[in-house]
């Protein structure tokens, strides 16, 4: 899968693609990202890729030409799906995350400043797309986001392909709690049925804490859930929540 970023701070995103699960992804290719800097397709004679806003106001606005042509720039043969990062667009979120991990090219726009000419949207087209209710100083870490939670999807981007299964949200649900060695540490126990070595119960085990825990630190998950995902559930799981909670 591809994905190019346009961003004005490649640093900022090729750093957080040289560590870690993202790094191996890349090297196994898994992912391919590029990274495009608009600033290299500035005509100005300053290298400005910004001005002020016509009619007033404060900040800067990301000009329109220097954009334009680094998207221009971009190979489209694998049938892109294009983004820009605003506070203002469609939540982001793992059913979006899932849906993403079956493109073949991404193309992120990263916003900055107080925001894009118009014509930037109005000439690509994108899709607009937001992280959450906030505001961030730039479209990087967004465009980050987007690609680590897709990345971590796709087949051979982690170890285990169970893990991306079974993670926090992938059935709507939270996470359950995770031990490592000591079996003991100041006096907290590894739970019994972790150490027993019984596959079905470990998983019934981890299962009723998903649950446990969705339902307590977000009902609203749980409700869904509830209301909306069981039948997405394994067959065990889904006969054993029907005995816990029926
Ligand atoms: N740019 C600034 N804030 C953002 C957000 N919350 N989501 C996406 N892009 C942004």
């Amino acid at each position: 899968m591809k994905f190019t970023v346009l961003t004005l701070f490649p640093e900022l995103v090729a750093a957080n693609l040289s560590q870690s699960i993202l790094k191996r992804a890349i090297e196994a290719g898994v992912i391919e990202v590029e990274i495009i800097n608009p600033r290299d397709f500035t005509k100005d004679k300053h290298k400005k890729v910004d001005d002020t806003p016509y009619g007033g106001g404060a900040g800067m606005l990301l000009a329109v030409q220097p954009f334009y042509d680094a998207f221009l720039s971009v190979d489209k043969t694998l049938n892109p799906r294009t983004f820009i990062t605003t506070p203002s667009g469609k939540k982001y979120d793992q059913n979006f995350a899932n849906e993403l991990s079956r493109e073949n090219h991404i193309i992120l726009l990263c916003g900055h400043y107080e925001g894009f000419d118009q014509r930037i949207i109005d000439l690509i087209k994108p899709e607009e797309i937001s992280i959450g209710d906030y505001v961030l100083t730039g479209g990087e870490l967004p465009a980050l986001c987007i690609i680590d939670s897709v990345t971590r999807l796709l087949d051979g981007a982690i170890g285990n392909n169970e893990s991306a299964e079974f993670d926090s949200f992938q059935h709507g649900l939270l996470e359950h709690p995770h031990y490592t060695k000591p079996r003991e540490y100041e006096g907290l126990k590894v739970p019994e049925v972790l150490l027993n070595g019984n596959h079905k119960e470990i998983e019934e085990w981890r299962f009723l804490k998903q649950l446990e825990i969705t339902k307590q630190k977000r009902p609203d998950l749980f409700e869904k859930f509830v209301s909306e995902k069981i039948n997405s559930l394994p067959k065990n799981l889904k006969k054993f929540f029907k005995n816990f909670y029926i």
